[in-house]
């Protein structure tokens, strides 16, 4: 397991590393010091409640670095009628403190669609931001950086979309949310790693067809042909992050921590969704966390995900394998600060794509609201016809 053990290098025990390192603890003190915010005893008076949340896994002496951007983040939401989505692999600092909704995928398309607020932030990748838009319209989305993508939303395109309905008439397709907006406005109904599975079911029967496209991520749709038994038409879409995740890991991983729990998102290969005890959407893996109260466990997902969980939870021991996104990295508490206070990077969207694809989301949130539906591990592999 070199890349595991490679990973402690980065500087944390147990295999881990510190995403917040990445950026830098000391950037973030310069970030804000350029920004003229300090930590000051008001700052200190407005946060300290807030550190409450994350002192498990953001050290005391990293705060006052965080604190000065939280508190001014804060602010500028209460003054601006704003809300932040954070999606679960976001840094504990901005999913804890700067956050107002955080969540899967899923969850946050719901908020978005339900917020009265006048601005919506999205803590989160490109893709999440398009879905807050084509569901809510009339307020501002922005995104903190415009680099912040997706490897599975880049792999296809709606010209793609196009020539696969071509070849499979009449067969329904059902695009991940990971993807654009131009992707979704050609796809029947979305689907996210919540409920991929449900949405599948309901589309085959919907078009009384024995096969469904599920695009684009190839492994989530070798997960949930072996889950439905379906037969599934695929494209070659891989999340960069999930498909390093290897079979040899878990193996490793249960030799070198007896008795750990090894947990898996459906974008891990299914070699590794086979291995795993138990896999589902990084909601369906903190709601495993929070009921079962592993002693010893592993999140297969991306880093920050464990510190946001194990900051709810802190009794249970998290072995973090390091698996970061880039993308969802270009997420930074100055980036958010900067985001409201200049009103940037406002997300927009054609009218006539934005309606198709709003089209194909609210097929999905019309369906009966479950709770995560976990991927039963343990499966033989299924072939998916690969287009
Ligand atoms: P969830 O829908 O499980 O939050 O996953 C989104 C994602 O990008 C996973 O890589
Ligand atoms: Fe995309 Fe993978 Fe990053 Fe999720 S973790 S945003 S699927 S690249």
């Amino acid at each position: 397991m070199a890349r595991i053990i490679d990973a402690s290098l980065t500087g944390s025990s147990e295999g881990g590393c510190d995403p917040r390192a990445l950026h830098g603890t000391w950037g973030a003190l310069n970030a804000a010091a350029v920004r003229g915010l300090a930590y000051s005893d008001d700052v200190k008076a407005k946060t300290d409640a807030l550190y409450q949340r994350v002192k498990h896994v953001v050290p005391a002496v990293e705060w006052p670095a965080y604190a000065p951007l939280i508190a001014a983040i804060n602010d500028m939401k209460r003054a601006k009628n704003a809300i932040i989505l954070a999606h679960n692999y976001m840094t504990s600092e901005i999913f804890w403190c700067v956050g107002d909704f955080r969540g899967d995928s899923l969850a946050l398309a719901y908020k978005a669609a339900q917020t009265d607020a006048a601005i919506i932030v999205q803590a989160g990748v490109h893709f999440m931001a398009e879905t807050s838009k084509i569901l809510a319209p009339e307020k501002t989305v922005l995104i903190p950086d415009l680099r912040a993508g997706c490897s599975l939303a880049a792999s296809i395109t709606g010209a793609d979309v196009r020539l696969i309905k071509q070849k499979f008439p009449g067969v329904p397709v059902v695009t991940y949310v990971n993807t654009s907006a131009e992707v979704k406005a050609e796809s029947d109904v979305t689907c996210t790693s919540s409920n991929a599975a449900a949405v599948v079911e309901w589309a085959a029967k919907e078009w009384g067809m024995d096969r469904v496209i599920l695009i684009p991520d190839e492994y989530l749709a070798k997960n949930v042909a072996a889950q439905t038994g379906i037969r599934i038409i695929a494209w070659h879409g891989r999340c960069e992050v999930h498909e390093r995740f290897t079979a040899e890991d878990v193996a490793e991983l249960r030799a070198s921590y007896p008795g750990i729990i090894v947990l898996a998102h459906p974008e891990c290969p299914p070699d590794v969704m086979s291995a795993a005890d138990f896999a589902g959407s990084t909601a369906a893996l903190q709601m495993y966390v929070e009921q079962k109260h592993p002693a010893k466990v592993v999140l297969l997902t991306e880093c920050s995900m464990s510190d946001n969980v194990a900051a709810a939870s802190p009794d249970v021991d998290f072995i973090r394998p390091c698996n970061l996104c880039p993308h969802m990295k270009r997420i930074t508490l100055e980036g958010i600060y900067d985001a409201l206070k200049a009103m940037k990077y406002e997300v927009t969207i054609l009218e006539d794509v934005r309606v198709r694809a709003k089209q194909a989301i609210d097929r999905m949130l019309a369906l009966p609201k479950e709770t995560p539906r976990a991927f039963e591990t343990g499966r033989p592999p299924v072939a998916v016809e690969l287009v």
